[in-house]
């Protein structure tokens, strides 16, 4: 009997499955450091020599760094010709116009930064940013070329009532409805339960797993990215990161310290 050529040649079980093992291997670890409203003139530049100078150059990690708008030209020249890149930690909808105190996809483009924050718990607690909100800053920030990082998680309220799934798939849902789930490609997801966020508590690596799971289920065949944060420390770092499906971090407070920051990316690599 003759066997058609595409059955002939088609992957026995055994070679997907190193196929997706490989696949899910190849994503880049990525860790993050959002440092929020902290820092001066003295402090930032203390801090990134502190961590050029410790930096392992064998680390492979992709490591970005989000200070706050008025430092990034000091952070810029600063970290020049290193590994590290630049983020921002939020973004206007819109691309120009009468928006006081915003800054554009454009602008934060210009100022050569590749990654942008959208949708930080603290935006959507203190700066009331909808659900709706944080899906037209991932679409602004998609138009300007740059990757959005969006954070999704849930309160503890909502985690203790069994309903954490349940509120971090709708609002992931915000966003794959205004953007398709292929803009995922190029984007980061990450997972913050608030009550991990700067309270010294972290998910267990696998708390944390389940629901990286489950985002990624969300995303079908789209695998991006999905860093964990919350609380992440040097101490905690490899675990949570040994796990499938986290591939890096959105660090806070860590990102303020030099030895904890480099151990975290040196733990990731
Ligand atoms: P934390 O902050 O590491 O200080 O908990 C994380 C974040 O806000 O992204």
């Amino acid at each position: 009997m003759l066997i058609p050529t595409w059955l002939s040649s088609a992957p026995a079980l055994g070679e997907v499955l190193l196929l997706i093992k490989a696949t899910n291997t190849k994503r880049k670890k990525l860790v993050i450091g959002n440092w929020k409203m902290h820092g001066d003139r003295q402090f930032n530049a203390t801090l990134l020599s502190d961590i050029l100078t410790r930096w392992n150059s064998e680390n492979q990690v992709e490591t970005v760094i989000c200070p706050p708008y008025p430092y990034f030209q000091q952070v810029i020249e600063l970290i020049g010709a290193s590994p590290l890149v630049m983020g921002a930690q939020t973004i206007s909808e819109h691309d120009s116009g009468a928006f006081t105190g915003e800054i554009s996809g454009q602008m934060l483009s210009d100022w050569q930064c590749r990654y942008v924050i959208v949708g930080h718990n603290e935006r959507r607690r203190m700066q009331h940013e909808s659900d709706a909100d944080v899906a037209l800053k991932f679409l602004a920030v998609q138009r300007a070329g740059l990757i959005p990082v969006l954070c999704i998680g849930e309160s503890l309220e909502q985690r203790e009532s069994g309903n954490a799934l349940e509120v971090i798939g709708a609002q992931l849902g915000h966003v794959i409805n205004a953007a398709g789930i292929a803009a995922f490609e190029n984007a980061v997801v990450a997972y913050e339960p608030v009550w991990a966020v700067g309270t010294g508590k972290t998910a267990t690596p696998e708390q944390a797993q389940e629901v990286h799971a489950f985002i990624r289920s969300r995303l079908g065949s789209v695998s991006p990215r999905i860093l964990y944060g919350g609380s992440v420390k040097a101490h905690n770092a490899a675990q949570l990161f040994q796990m499938p499906d986290i591939d890096g971090a959105l660090l806070g407070g860590a990102s303020l310290v030099a030895e904890e920051f480099v151990a975290i990316c040196n733990a990731a690599n």
